[in-house]
């Protein structure tokens, strides 16, 4: 599995990025769930992608749980989490009636803090401000990442669903580089192609996440127009392709980005995983790239 820079002097990820939101769904025994790991671990997949939120609050702990004692496995991963949003009506953590954004240094500090003590590590490879805050102001979580950074907390930070203006802001007002900007991209969502995010990533060369790189299995089971045409045209570029499968093509279309997409997958299927492992040697020529983007669309290119 390929390696990549994370922003100027980041972290080494995985190509392919394992994703825990669902983790609660999957129904893992805490050994099932460390075998699962470990099995994304032995196909190269290093990068844990995680948040405070997950499972209500409840995901990180369980992952945690799984890897306590195993040093050795978590000195080869990275972890990467998020904070800066307050669930409103939360079981596991109440007193919120109105969900909202708190990207204050007092969250952004307890909450990485929690996310350390929850995955019962010592440090956060990466860590993201989840969404973006109307009320961010950039020296306090400038101020907030510094102390973390200074304290050997979190070692990297980026941001999750900003825009490069909002991007630019926090950078600014930085003295290290962010290292992602974790977004919602894939065949059924096209809008960080255009935007202007990926060529901010680019530009850059801070490679972006791409979450729900299925459309969060739409892909699979929704009856639009716009992803039944996706679909048929995957299963045409996948028999083309040498047997591919739909989710492969998908992920290959997403890998042949230059920016340097990397796919949070969002499966808790290790086979799923594996498949996606092996579209990483898929390259799609410019003409079967854009006859996916065209099926996404509904138009030929202009
Ligand atoms: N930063 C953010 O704001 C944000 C937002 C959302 C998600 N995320 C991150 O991105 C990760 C991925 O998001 P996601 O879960 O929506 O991604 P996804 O991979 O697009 O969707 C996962 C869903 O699709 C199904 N699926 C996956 N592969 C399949 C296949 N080959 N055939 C049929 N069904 C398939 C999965 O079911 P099975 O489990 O049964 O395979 C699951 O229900 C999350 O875990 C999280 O880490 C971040």
């Amino acid at each position: 599995m390929q390696k990549i820079k994370m922003g100027p002097g980041g972290p080494d990820f995985s190509r392919l990025v394992a994703g825990y939101w669902r983790l609660r769904e999957w129904n893992y025994s805490t050994d099932e769930l460390l075998r699962f790991v470990e099995q994304c671990m032995d196909l190269g997949i290093t990068t844990m992608d995680h948040a405070d939120i997950y499972g209500d609050y409840t995901c990180e702990a369980l992952f945690g749980q799984a890897i306590s004692g195993r040093s050795a496995l978590r000195e080869k991963m990275q972890i990467v989490t998020k904070c800066g949003i307050r669930r409103q009506n939360s079981q596991n953590k109440p007193g919120v009636s109105h969900q909202h954004y708190d990207t204050g240094s007092e969250h952004i500090i307890a909450s990485a803090e929690e996310s350390i003590r929850n995955m019962q590590t010592d440090y956060l490879d990466v860590l993201l401000i989840h969404r973006p805050d109307a009320l961010m102001d950039a020296d306090e979580v400038a101020d907030a990442f510094a102390k973390l950074r200074h304290q050997g907390k979190v070692r990297f930070f980026g941001t999750s669903n900003f825009t490069p203006s909002q991007f630019s802001l926090l950078q600014s007002r930085l003295p290290f580089p962010l290292v992602t900007n974790q977004i919602e991209c894939s065949v059924l969502h096209l809008e960080p192609m255009h935007d202007g995010t990926l060529d901010q990533a680019q530009q850059l060369k801070v490679p972006p996440m791409a979450w729900s790189p299925f459309g969060g299995g739409e892909l699979f089971t929704g009856t639009s127009d716009k992803t039944e045409r996706v679909r048929n045209t995957l299963e045409t570029i996948g028999e083309e392709t040498g047997g591919y499968r739909t989710d492969q093509i998908a992920c290959a279309w997403l890998l042949r980005h230059p920016s340097r997409i990397l796919p949070v997958l969002g499966t808790g299927k290790i086979e799923r995983i594996k498949a996606a492992a092996d579209a990483t040697n898929i390259t799609l020529s410019r003409e079967q790239w854009y006859r996916i983007w065209s099926a996404s669309t509904g138009t030929p290119v202009p």
